[in-house]
């Protein structure tokens, strides 16, 4: 009896905080009943279950659930989510995603399909009613973090420092500055000489042993380096230049840097590196169909006039921009899910504590649309693989904020 007349208070607890938190921000459209048609108020009922409805809870939820999510709500099956501490009204949503097949899951809809709305609420309400796991019951697979890109990418472009300079400015004549370029760009370079594609026997041999993740973490690290001019020499006549690059502008921009990231920005690139790159085409050691045409006509000193001109512009940052760690990602999340993914609102998941392979399972759900919630179809599209598994292990490692309640006078 103790036990239920302590549920009652809890979730009563928690609908006062949802309130108190909603006069803070404002709550998501999630929040606001994404499951559908039925009224926010209905949408509560597992709030506002009574002790008797949470004995019953239990009594279903021990016949029917315990075998898959475990005694008192704690899972100790892979892919199978711990249940106990769950914001009530969630778990009930979820119920009802699951029922009418809104939520796929062949497992849990066979289990919920003979289940009427009542049994329902009073399931979520006795799951809502336990205490939260550890941290430690976060289980399934330990993911070490994924290491941040841009310090991988630094550590594997320390290769590359001798020629192309510490921060992609290079200083030696003939060979290209990396700063300014976009990420797509190098990485297509890149990947056209390890290919043969681009023909040149250092880059290809310098690339052989370098992994397709390593090359975009060293395009991202070369993408967010801050760009000034290869101090190299320049011969040529920038003004002649400077005309000639009117046919030249479409595509690299005005000054040199350009818009599309499947186009090389030239601003402040190696003079040297240019001509030879219009040699290239020229002659057909390089190929690519729109530039073979353009350099086709191109004389030895109107190559280098160009060169001259593009070298002696500004280059400019990309608009790239650092990716988030962990910590950054986490405060938006918690955003909607509280602190520490300890939610408030009865109808968002808690996060902390939850299984780690779980976390990780629902993450990829959400970003292929296995999982339909435009709040996190919209939240995961910018995640990438390291960002799910360093989310999932970090909300698994939370802890889960134990329910606080107010004793309340037996009716
Ligand atoms: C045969 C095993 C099995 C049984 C029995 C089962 N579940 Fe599940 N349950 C699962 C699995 C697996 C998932 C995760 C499915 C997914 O990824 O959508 C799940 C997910 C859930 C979720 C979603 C949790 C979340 O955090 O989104 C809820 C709620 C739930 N189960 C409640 C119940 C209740 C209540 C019962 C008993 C009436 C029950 N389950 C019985 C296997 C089971
Ligand atoms: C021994 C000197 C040397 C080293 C070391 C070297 N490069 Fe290069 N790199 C060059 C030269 C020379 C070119 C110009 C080749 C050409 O004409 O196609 C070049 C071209 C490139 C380009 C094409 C740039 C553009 O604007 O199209 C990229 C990208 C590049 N290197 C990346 C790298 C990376 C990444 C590393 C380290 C893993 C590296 N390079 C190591 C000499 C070097
Ligand atoms: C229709 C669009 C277009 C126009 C116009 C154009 N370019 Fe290009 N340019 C490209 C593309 C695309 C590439 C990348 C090709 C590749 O991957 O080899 C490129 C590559 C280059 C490169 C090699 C840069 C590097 O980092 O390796 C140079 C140099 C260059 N262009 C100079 C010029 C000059 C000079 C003109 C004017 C005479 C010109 N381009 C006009 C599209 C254009
Ligand atoms: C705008 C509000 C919002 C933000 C921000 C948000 N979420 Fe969610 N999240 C939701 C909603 C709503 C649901 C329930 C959706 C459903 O029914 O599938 C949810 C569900 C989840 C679930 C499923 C939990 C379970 O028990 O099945 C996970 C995991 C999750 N979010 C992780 C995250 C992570 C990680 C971030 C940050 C990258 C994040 N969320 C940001 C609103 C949000």
């Amino acid at each position: 009896m103790k036990r239920s007349t302590r549920a009652f208070s809890v979730v009563a607890f928690t609908l006062a905080a949802a309130i108190a938190a909603s006069a803070g921000y404002t709550p998501s459209a999630g929040a606001q009943g994404v499951k559908g048609n039925a009224g926010a108020d209905d949408d509560l009922r597992a709030v506002y279950a009574n002790a008797g409805d949470v004995v019953d809870g239990k009594r279903i939820a021990e016949g029917t659930c315990a075998g898959c999510h475990g005694v008192l709500g704690i899972s100790k099956l892979p892919g199978v989510p711990h249940l106990a501490g769950q914001r009530p009204a969630y778990l009930y949503l979820e119920l009802r995603a699951y029922q009418s097949g809104a939520r796929a899951d062949s497992a849990m809809g066979n289990t919920v399909k003979p289940l009427n709305d009542s049994a329902l609420v009073k399931v979520a309400a006795y799951y809502a009613s336990l205490d939260p796991p550890q941290p430690s019951a976060a289980s399934g697979k330990q993911a070490s973090a994924k290491p941040d890109p841009v310090q991988a990418g630094k550590t594997a472009a320390s290769a590359c420092a001798g020629c192309h300079g510490d921060a992609g400015i290079s200083k030696i004549p003939g060979t290209p500055s990396l700063v300014g370029l976009d990420p797509k760009y190098l990485v297509a370079a890149m990947k056209a000489y390890k290919s043969g594609q681009r023909k040149n026997d250092t880059m290809k041999s310098m690339l052989a042993a370098v992994a397709d993740v390593d090359l975009s973490n060293i395009a991202l690290y070369y993408a967010l380096q801050k760009p000034a001019r290869a101090p190299t020499p320049a011969a040529g006549d920038q003004a002649a230049g400077k005309t000639a690059a009117a046919a030249c502008a479409g595509c690299h921009g005005d000054k040199g840097v350009s818009t599309n990231p499947s186009i090389p920005s030239v601003a402040g690139q190696d003079a040297e590196y240019l001509a030879s790159a219009l040699r290239g085409y020229k002659d057909g050691s390089r190929a690519d169909e729109t530039m073979t045409g353009l350099a086709a006509s191109l004389d030895e000193s109107s190559a280098k006039n160009l060169a001259a001109f593009y070298a002696n512009l500004p280059p400019q940052p990309t608009n790239v921009r650092k990716p988030l760690t962990t910590a950054e990602w986490a405060q938006r999340c918690d955003r909607c899910h509280g602190v520490s993914g300890n939610s408030t609102d009865p109808r968002l998941p808690t996060l902390a504590s939850q299984r780690v392979d779980y976390l990780d399972k629902v993450l990829h759900a959400y970003r292929t649309g296995e999982r339909k919630s435009p709040q996190m179809a919209a939240m995961s599209e910018g995640l990438t693989e390291g960002d799910v598994e360093n989310l999932a292990d970090y909300y698994a490692h939370q802890k889960a904020r134990a329910v606080v309640f107010i004793p309340l006078p037996a009716k």
